[in-house]
C-alpha cells in the first residue's frame, strides 16, 4: 500500500484521473509515439490531512532547461508578486540592517526584482534552467538548483542565514516536503520566516477545481495539512492570508516554533476546515462525485457543438487543462486549437490530447463561435482583454465551479 509522503501512514487513492502525460510537455508531432504517461489518483491522508497524488513523474521530466512555464506572462500576476514583495518587506525585512531573502523556485525573477529594484539583498533558487537565465539577465541573482538542507547549507556558508525565505506556486511541488523544511531550519534566522503560497484545497474541493491536481502538484495544501507537515521539522504556523490567484489560494507563514504568536486567522481557518472535513475520505468521496459531473456535463456540451458543426477553440494551453483535457477526453476534433501568448508553447501541441497550440494572433485573425476557458483564473484579466470577442457573439465555455456557456 502507498505510504503518505509526509507521515508515513497508509494512504489510498480516492479517485483516478486516468493516464496523464507531463502537464506541461507540450510537444511535437515526432514526439508523439514516445510520450510518457502516469496514472494521476489522489489521496487524502487520514493521519495528517495532505492530498498528494500517489504517483508522480522524475522531476527531471517536468522541470527541465525547456521548461515551457513563465510565470511573468499574466499581468495581474506581476501585480500580485508585486505586493506580495511589498508586503514581506514592509511587515519583515524593513526592522533589519540589510535583510536578506530567499526564494525558492523564482522562475523568472518576477517577484525577486523588486527586492533587486530596492537593493535588497536577495537570492532566487530555480531548477529550470531557461527561466533561471532569463532572471539573471534581468540582475536577479539565481542559482539553477533544487532546494535542499545541502543547498540551505551552502548558501548560509556564503551569504549567512536570511531573514525570510519565499515560495510561490512552488512548495506544492516538492515531494521531499521533509528536506525542504529542515533547509529552511538551517537557512533561516531564529526569528525568520517561511512564507509561502499556493493552490487551496478549500477551493478546490467547493469549486470542484479538479484541474489543480497534476503532475507538478505533488500537494494541494490545507492549513491542517500545512501545520502538520511542517510541525514535524519544528516549524509553527503563524499566519493565513486567503489569495485570489489561482482560482483560490492561500499564503502561509510559518515560524520556528515560539518565535511568533500565531494570529487568530490561523485557528479560524483549521476550525472551518475541520468542520469542512478537509482531512475526511467522505468529503473526497463527494468531491470524486463532482468531478464526474463536470466532466460529463462539459464532454455534453463539446460532443453537441462538434455534431453542430461549431468553431470550437482553448483559451490558455495551462497545465490544468492538460488535466482536463484527458481526464474528459477532449480532442482536436472537440477543440480546433488552444489560443496562447507563450512562445514555447506555440507550435507544439497539447500533451496527450495533441490539441495544437497557435498564437494568440490566431484566435484574434479568426474568432471560434466557442472558446473554453482553460485559463479560468486569469478570468478577470480575459474578459476585460476580450470584450471585442463576447461583442462580436463569441461565447465562453466554463467549467469552474460549473459548465456552463457564457452568452
Ligand atoms: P497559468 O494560469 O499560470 O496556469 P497553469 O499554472 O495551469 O499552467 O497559465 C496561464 C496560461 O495561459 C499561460 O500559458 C499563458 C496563457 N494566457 C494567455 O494565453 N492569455 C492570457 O491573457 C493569459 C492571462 C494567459
Amino acid at each position: 500500500m502507498p505510504q503518505c509522503r509526509i507521515c508515513g501512514s497508509a494512504i489510498e487513492a480516492f479517485m483516478s484521473f486516468g493516464k496523464m502525460p507531463i502537464s506541461n510537455g507540450f510537444l511535437r508531432p515526432d514526439e508523439f509515439d514516445n510520450e510518457y504517461f502516469f496514472e494521476l489518483a489522489p489521496a487524502i491522508c487520514g493521519n495528517c490531512a495532505m492530498l498528494q497524488i500517489i504517483e508522480q513523474p522524475d522531476p527531471a521530466k517536468m522541470f527541465h532547461e525547456n521548461y515551457a512555464f513563465f510565470s511573468g506572462t499574466s499581468k495581474y500576476m506581476k501585480v500580485h508578486f508585486a505586493e506580495f514583495a511589498t508586503a514581506i518587506q514592509k511587515h519583515h525585512l524593513a526592522r533589519y540592517d540589510d535583510p536578506f531573502v530567499v526564494e525558492l523556485g523564482s522562475n523568472d525573477g518576477i517577484m525577486l526584482r523588486v527586492f533587486a529594484d530596492e537593493n535588497i539583498r536577495h537570492l532566487g533558487i530555480e531548477p529550470s534552467k531557461n527561466v533561471a537565465e532569463a532572471a539573471c539577465a534581468r540582475g536577479v541573482n539565481t542559482i539553477c538548483e533544487f532546494f535542499s538542507e545541502d543547498v540551505a547549507t551552502q548558501i548560509v556558508l556564503q551569504h549567512g542565514q536570511a531573514d525570510a525565505l519565499l515560495a510561490a506556486n512552488v512548495m506544492c511541488h516538492i515531494p521531499d516536503l521533509a528536506s525542504v523544511a529542515k533547509g529552511a531550519q538551517a537557512l533561516l534566522k531564529p526569528r525568520g520566516i517561511l512564507v509561502f503560497e499556493d493552490p487551496y484545497l478549500g477551493d478546490v474541493v467547493g469549486k470542484t477545481s479538479y484541474d489543480q491536481i497534476y503532475d507538478e502538484h505533488v500537494f494541494v495544501f490545507s492549513a491542517l495539512s500545512v501545520a502538520n507537515a511542517f510541525g514535524r521539522h519544528g516549524f509553527e504556523l503563524v499566519n493565513v492570508e486567503p489569495q485570489i490567484t489561482h482560482g483560490g489560494s492561500m499564503r502561509y507563514t510559518l515560524a520556528k516554533k515560539g518565535a511568533k504568536q500565531p494570529s487568530n486567522a490561523v485557528a479560524l481557518l483549521i476550525a472551518k476546515e475541520t468542520e469542512l472535513g478537509m482531512d475526511r475520505a467522505e468529503t473526497f468521496d463527494t468531491f470524486r462525485q463532482n468531478c464526474e459531473t463536470s466532466r460529463d456535463q462539459l464532454m455534453a456540451v463539446l460532443n453537441d457543438l462538434r455534431e453542430k458543426g461549431a468553431k470550437v477553440a482553448g483559451y490558455g494551453a495551462t497545465s490544468k487543462s492538460t488535466t482536463v483535457m484527458n481526464y474528459c477526453g477532449i480532442t482536436a476534433d472537440h477543440i480546433t486549437f488552444i489560443s496562447d501568448t507563450t512562445p514555447t508553447k506555440q507550435g507544439k501541441y497539447s500533451p496527450g490530447a495533441h490539441v495544437p497550440v497557435r498564437p494568440y494572433e490566431e484566435f484574434i485573425a479568426n474568432y471560434p463561435h466557442y472558446t473554453v476557458l482553460f485559463a479560468w483564473n486569469h478570468s478577470r484579466e480575459i474578459m476585460e482583454k476580450e470584450k471585442d470577442y463576447t461583442a462580436a457573439g463569441g461565447k465562453w465555455i466554463n467549467f469552474v465551479p460549473k459548465v456552463n456557456i457564457q452568452e
